[in-house]
């Protein structure tokens, strides 16, 4: 919404200090400039791997679950909270983190013990997944999003 009014301004400018060609090449560069994100997004499920059960439609999901991005020796790169539905997101700028490097270097790790949903599951060890491209959409027409989720996770029990 935001970013469609603040479009609209600038072409409103191009538009008053030029030509039409000039505002059509304004125009076209702020669309080669399209904003890019990665958004990772997921759901974390109150299980004991933290996966959506056979039965979809009743397998309960894991609220304030906080979901760390790391990457590399474990260094944690952002940090999220699952919402009531078990929905985790996080956004970031491609211009700091290159697609394929997320997808081969970096994991998510489940920091809330899996207890924390569900008493009778393991209160120590952790959840975890790798990253899966889903594709790249655009918004909008103004956002270019490139959609990252994770794979199935795994259950780690502490050592
Ligand atoms: C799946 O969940 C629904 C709703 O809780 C239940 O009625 C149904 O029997 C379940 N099916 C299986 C195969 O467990
Ligand atoms: C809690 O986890 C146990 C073991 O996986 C399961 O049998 C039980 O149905 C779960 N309870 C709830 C409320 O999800």
């Amino acid at each position: 919404m935001g970013l469609k009014s603040n479009l609209l301004v600038l072409v409103m400018v191009f538009g008053a200090l030029g030509s039409a060609p000039l505002m059509a090449e304004a125009q076209f560069n702020i669309i080669g400039s399209l904003l890019k994100l990665i958004n990772i997004q997921g759901t974390v499920f109150c299980t004991a791997d933290g996966n959506i059960g056979t039965n979809a439609t009743s397998t309960p999901v894991f609220p304030n679950a906080l979901v760390q991005l790391q990457c590399g020796n474990g260094n944690i790169v952002s940090t999220t909270t699952t919402n009531n539905g078990g929905i985790f997101s996080m956004f970031l700028n491609p211009v700091q983190f290159v697609l394929s490097s997320l997808l081969s270097n970096c994991n998510l790790v489940v920091k809330t013990p899996i207890s924390d949903c569900n008493a009778t599951l393991p209160s120590t060890g952790f959840l975890t997944s790798s990253l899966q491209f889903l594709g790249s959409f655009v918004q909008d027409g103004l956002m270019q999003i490139m959609k990252v989720a994770p794979n199935p996770f795994t259950f780690i029990p502490s050592p």
